[in-house]
């Protein structure tokens, strides 16, 4: 392993690379990173970089919007195949249709997404600034959010406002938890507090002391000591490894993403040897798609 650090930071260095790794990724990953975040502090991020090259160690639509923001940088997704099910749950065609459907409706399309929903969206958002996306826009639209229901539904209670979601979820978060973990969970840890992330469902949320993205759980950290974390196991251990006298436990092992630990470090060697796989969106398709995610850090 030390023999694969060394010659990554060789070829990093070698070739003004930096690695970006999201808050899901595998322990070694995050170590090895240059940088660490949300999907928002990332998207962020890679708009102000100017290296030539990035490596970004997460899922295909977070690398995608690292491109679109930064068209001069040669972005590389070290797996192919790292994708997030949700984002494939609604296409540009069902969303142009869900429009028909709902004429003068305003589009808000989470991160989580393609880039040709992001290209047929209004506006973007992530999960750390859905409120403030949705209380942006006009209070005599309706607001079609996709795809995400639970987030979608969560950010509708917190601004009062009518949003009609898509019928999309994410499989960790929708199906990893249930309310007898938080039972059991509380009875065993009646200290700590239960952080959770907006695309758990309901049912979930609604019995949570504290909602929030995944950056806002790695903040919550530096500053309390007992949390339970529903949210997919990769941030828990993340915490674990670098709290160690902190008691931080997940609300349930199962919540695992099987495309956020696809990327080895074998993977980011290859990626930096080989400059493999450059993210690369059409043109005309990036340009529509770059505008809801301005507007989105217009807001951030
Ligand atoms: P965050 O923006 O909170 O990091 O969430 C990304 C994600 O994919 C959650 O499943
Ligand atoms: Fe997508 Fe869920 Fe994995 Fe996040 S945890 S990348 S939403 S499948």
């Amino acid at each position: 392993m030390k023999d694969i650090i060394a010659s990554i930071n060789e070829l990093k260095t070698r070739k003004n690379a930096l690695i970006l790794a999201h808050n899901y990724q595998p322990v070694e990953i995050q170590d090895l990173a240059d940088y660490r975040g949300d999907s928002l502090q990332l998207a962020m991020l890679s708009a102000r970089l100017d290296n030539p090259l990035i490596v970004f160690c997460g899922v295909r639509f977070m690398a995608e919007t690292a491109a679109i923001l930064n068209p001069k940088t040669k972005v590389l997704l070290p797996v192919q195949d790292a994708g997030c099910p949700m984002a494939d749950m609604i296409t540009g065609a069902q969303l142009r249709e869900f429009k028909r459907s709902h004429p003068g409706s305003t589009v808000v399309c989470y991160v989580n997404s393609t880039v040709e929903v992001k290209a047929e969206s209004d506006i973007c958002c992530t999960s750390s600034n859905a409120v403030k996306v949705i209380e942006s826009v006009p209070l005599d639209h309706t607001v079609l959010f996709v795809p995400d229901r639970n987030l979608g539904s969560w950010a509708a209670k917190q601004t009062g406002r009518k949003v009609i979601t898509w019928d999309g979820y994410c499989p960790i978060h929708q199906w990893g938890f249930t309310t007898e973990d938080i039972v059991n969970m509380r009875a065993k840890y009646p200290e700590h507090k239960l952080l959770a992330h907006p695309e758990c469902d309901p049912e979930i949320v609604d019995q949570a002391d504290e909602v929030m993205s995944t950056g806002g759980m790695m903040n919550y950290a530096k500053t309390h000591d007992k949390m339970i974390i529903a949210t997919e196991t990769g941030l828990t251990n993340y915490l674990q490894h670098i709290y160690p006298q902190k008691s931080i436990v997940t609300l349930s092992p199962k919540a695992i993403c099987p495309d956020m630990k696809k990327i080895s470090l074998e993977d980011v060697l290859a990626a930096l040897e080989q400059e493999q796989y450059q993210i690369q969106v059409p043109e005309d398709i990036a340009t529509k798609a770059k505008i809801s995610i301005d507007r989105m850090l217009e807001l951030s």
